[in-house]
Parts: C-alpha cells; structure tokens; sequence
C-alpha cells in the first residue's frame, strides 16, 4: 500500500479519470452506491474474469451458477437472514441521524453491550454528528432491501434482495449434482449483485448498499465419511501439500487452510503484496452460529485493515436448513463411502458408532442424531459439508486501486525534475493493456499503418488509441489509467516493423518488432 495516501486523494483521482462516480451525482448522489466509469468497469471485468478463470475454468471440481437476484423468500427463512440478519441501530433524539451502534462503540472506545436478545449502549456514548449524548436504545434493524413481487403491495408479496449470493447455490445444489457430473468434492462458484440496506455506508466504496461478490462452496465430504473411506483424516498436524492436488483423505480443517493458501496466492498473483495482506482468525461469538471456523483475508487499506474475503468452514448448516425449510433431502449418494462401508463387518460397524457418538456427544449433539448419521454413512448417504470462500468484488478493486496509486517524483532526460501520477497495476487487471501512438498525425503513410497496428492488438487485448497532445503528454495520460505499456509508431516503423515500447513502470523505451511485442505481453499478462 502507499502508506501515505488519504481516500479523499484516491477518489478524485478515481473520478477524474473515470473510475468511480458517486451514483445519481446528476442528482446530489445517492448515499451507498457507486458507479464505475469507463476505467473502472474495465478494472472490475479483468477482477472478475481473473476470479472466475482461478476458481473455476482452470479447476475440473468447479461449476458456476447464474442466479436470480430476488428468489423466493423461503430462501432467507432458511438461511436464517429474514429473522437475524440485522445490525443494532440507534437514532440521535436531538439531531435525528442514525448510526450503527457497534459502530459508535468501537470509535469511542466501548464496548457495546450483548445480553442474549438485545443490546445496550454503555454511560457516556455520544452522537459523533452534534455531540448529544441523548440516543435511543439500540433497535434491531434487518438489512435486507424489502420489495413486493407482482401489483399487489401486501405481505404476501414480499421479496427481498439476495443479500448475498451465496445461498442460490445451496438452493439449487440438487439440480447441479444432478447435471453437473460432478462428485464430492466440488465446489460451485457464483458472482454478482448483492444488496445490504447498511445503516451507515462508509470508506467510499468498502461499505456500499449495492455491491458484488464472488462466492465459492466447496462441497466436501464429513469427516466421518472420510473415515470410513481412508480409514484415517488428515489434520493440519500431518503437514499436507496445501499447494498441490487435493487428497481424498484430507478432513475439513486441511481443506478450509487448503483455499486460504489458493485465495492468497491468487491475491498475490493480481498484484496485492504478501506484506499488505493478513488473516484475522474469528474467536468466540465473532463466529456466526453455523461456523466451525472462519478466517478474513485483510488488506492494508488507507483507512485501516480490513476484511476483503472470509473463508468459512460452514459444516453442513446451510443445506440441513433448506431440506428442513422444503421438505426435499439434501442428501448425495457417495458410491465410493457405500462400497468401503460395505467392507466393514458388524463389530467394526458398532466401533465405528460408538466412536462418532461419542464426538457428536461430547459436542452437545444427540445420540439419537449421532446414530441417524452414521446409519445413513453405511448406506453411501450423507449432507455434504462445505468451505465456503467468499469475496467483495468491489472491496477487492478499491484494494488495487489504492495499492496502485504512486505519486513520483523523478528526474527526466534533460535533468529536469518532474511529478506523475501513476496507477501501478498488475498488467492482469489493468484496465488498459496498451496505449498506442501514432508519433505524427499528419502523415497519412504513418497514420495508417498506426491505425493497423491498434486494430490489429486490440484483437487480442484492450487498447487505447491517443493522437493528441505530444507524446509525454499522452504517457501521462496512461500513468494515471494504469496502462503498463504504450507503443508509439514512428517513421522507423514503415522500413523494418519495429516500434518503441515504453514501460510505464520505470519509463524505459525499448525499440522491438511487432511480432516480439506480442510475445512480451502475452507473457506478462498471462
Ligand atoms: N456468504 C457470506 C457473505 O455474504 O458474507
């Protein structure tokens, strides 16, 4: 990160050279929602391109879905959003602002206080609007944007918008087993609009109403089930190969650290430095109630660190809910468990049982439950349990944005001492692959075979065509958008097809053919 860069410093440069807009600026805005501009929309494509080539396209145990936004509102019922997914709020008597009291806690050194339903604000918390330390008790507010589906406005025909993707997936689960070939594990990815009705956006573009996310659930098997097929689960301990292919035997715990290493170095890949990224590992009721363990990846940014993605291991919640919710089993047939559960004979079986209901015991489940479990894992049977890896796609380019601004100061080739502004973008993601140059525009022999060359590398990446201005003047232009390189087509070009390529990192120029070009930058943009 520039340790040194304000918000305020990064948004105008994001709005001057079209970024980000402030949604509905015509208008005065519109509080929580953001608009990229040209650049930006660019940046958020190659994120997301970048994400779905990672998580899916290069992986064989990787489908997608495409869901629809607003679903049936049994959805949220079972997953438990329609009922508990709020924020406390509070309202200032005196000048009616509203502000999330965890919020207002934790900026004035308190500690919000957590009875089993409520909340509470300690003595002394003030409206950091007008100081007034006449507040309304903390109230429950559900984040969810409200809709009605069809004419009629009545509670019958209420829908919400998805405030996450996450749950589509679980919802048509037995459509994909059904159609995807797949076997556990595999994971199904997701990415889109999400909608949060947050009481107080914030960090320009961290904390939006609407945003998107990219979303993985890796489906895997219950330890049990490994058990009984490797006849041992791999722990953490074992020291397995995080970074080489998944193994049969690996337990659920291997497989959350197994997508924390593939999300970092993926994060790494797009241009976030190791130093700038960190995990916070959740503790006690910082765990949401389904999760066995959950850790967010953070960034370093201007205003703090901050979660860009959690990883959740999610046990089989999400799926015992929805066969609870509509009546239809979640349950897979695993013909590899049903064969080495067949292997087993009786005093092994009841071994086997009393070991499972011992843990499940011991963890305050029942035995009558532990029993069900187990006589459905020595039919092949069994809910799956899943990893679930979950990013912000807007939180992720607000990442690289800020990780790319340089303000520089360097001498240039006459010893004159000059500034930029320069978007260091990893060549991945950047908006902008190639700027390219005609050196004249008035010599029609040049212009042309300039014109050529644009066509003919904007076939394979996004360029930029600029003839205006002198040629400093237009490589400014392309520090600020980020663009790695800029080709300039000069007379030389018309004898031997070589251009001149300057890098906008340290603004050297190499002279090379075309046809070298092309290798360079499908290297380096991979
Ligand atoms: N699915 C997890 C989240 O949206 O935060």
């Amino acid at each position: 990160m520039n340790k040194t860069l304000d918000l305020e410093t990064l948004a105008s440069l994001c709005k001057r050279r079209g970024f980000i807009f402030q949604s509905s600026e015509l208008y005065g805005g519109i509080n929580g929602f953001w608009d990229y501009g040209p650049l930006g929309c660019e940046l958020k494509r190659n994120i997301k391109d970048a994400w779905w080539k990672a998580v899916v396209r290069t992986r064989e145990d990787v489908v997608g879905l495409e869901a629809s936004i607003i679903m049936h509102p049994a959805i949220w019922k079972a997953s438990g959003h329609a009922d508990g997914f709020a924020d406390p709020m509070v309202d200032c008597k005196d000048c009616r602002k509203r502000f999330r009291a965890d919020q207002l806690c934790e900026e004035q050194g308190v500690e919000l206080i957590k009875t089993e339903a409520t909340f509470a604000l300690p003595d002394g918390v003030q409206c950091p609007a007008c100081g007034s330390k006449n507040l309304t008790p903390p109230r429950s507010f559900n984040l969810m944007f409200k809709t009605f589906v069809g004419p009629v406005e009545d509670e019958t025909n209420v829908a919400w918008l998805r405030p996450e993707t996450a749950q589509a997936i679980f919802a048509q689960f037995s459509n994909i087993v059904a159609t995807a070939r797949q076997k556990v594990p595999f994971g199904v990815a997701q990415m889109g609009k999400s909608f949060r009705n947050e009481i107080n956006p914030r960090n320009y573009t961290f904390r939006s109403r609407e945003f998107e996310q990219m979303e993985l659930e890796f489906f895997i098997r219950p330890d049990e089930a490994v058990e009984l097929i490797c006849g041992h689960v791999t722990q953490l301990d074992d020291k397995p190969d995080l970074m080489g292919p998944p193994q049969a035997s690996w337990g659920w715990n291997v497989w959350l650290h197994y997508w924390i290493e593939q999300r970092l170095t993926w994060y790494r890949a797009i241009g976030l430095p190791e130093a700038d990224l960190e995990q916070y590992w959740q503790v006690g009721d910082e765990l949401a109630h389904y999760a066995r363990a959950c850790v967010d990846i953070e960034y370093a940014f201007p205003f703090g660190v901050q979660e860009l993605e959690g990883i959740a291991a999610r046990a089989d919640f999400d799926l015992t809910q929805h066969q609870t919710h509509s009546g239809k089993h979640m349950d897979i047939f695993d013909e590899t468990l049903k064969q080495a559960a067949a292997k087993l004979d009786d005093p092994a079986r009841e071994a086997f049982t009393r070991k499972v209901v011992t843990d499940w015991t011991r963890q305050g489940k029942s035995e009558e439950d532990a029993r069900a479990f187990v006589a459905k894992l020595f039919d092949g049977k069994y809910i799956p349990h899943v990893i679930e890896p979950s990013a912000g796609t807007d939180r992720l380019a607000l990442a690289l944005l800020s990780n790319a601004y340089d303000e520089e100061t360097f001498t240039d080739h006459k010893g004159k001492t000059d500034t930029r502004t320069v978007m260091r973008f990893h060549p991945s993601i950047a908006p902008i692959k190639l700027g390219v140059f005609p050196l004249v525009k008035n010599k029609p022999e040049l212009y042309g075979k300039a014109r050529d060359i644009f066509a003919q590398l904007q076939r394979r990446w996004n360029c930029f065509w600029d003839e205006s201005g002198a040629i400093g003047r237009r490589y400014r232009r392309m520090d600020e958008a980020g663009t790695p390189w800029c080709v300039t087509v000069d007379f030389q070009t018309l004898d031997d097809d070589t251009v001149t390529l300057r890098e906008r990192d340290n603004m050297q120029q190499v002279r090379l053919s075309l046809s070298d070009l092309v290798d360079k930058l499908d290297a380096e943009i991979g």
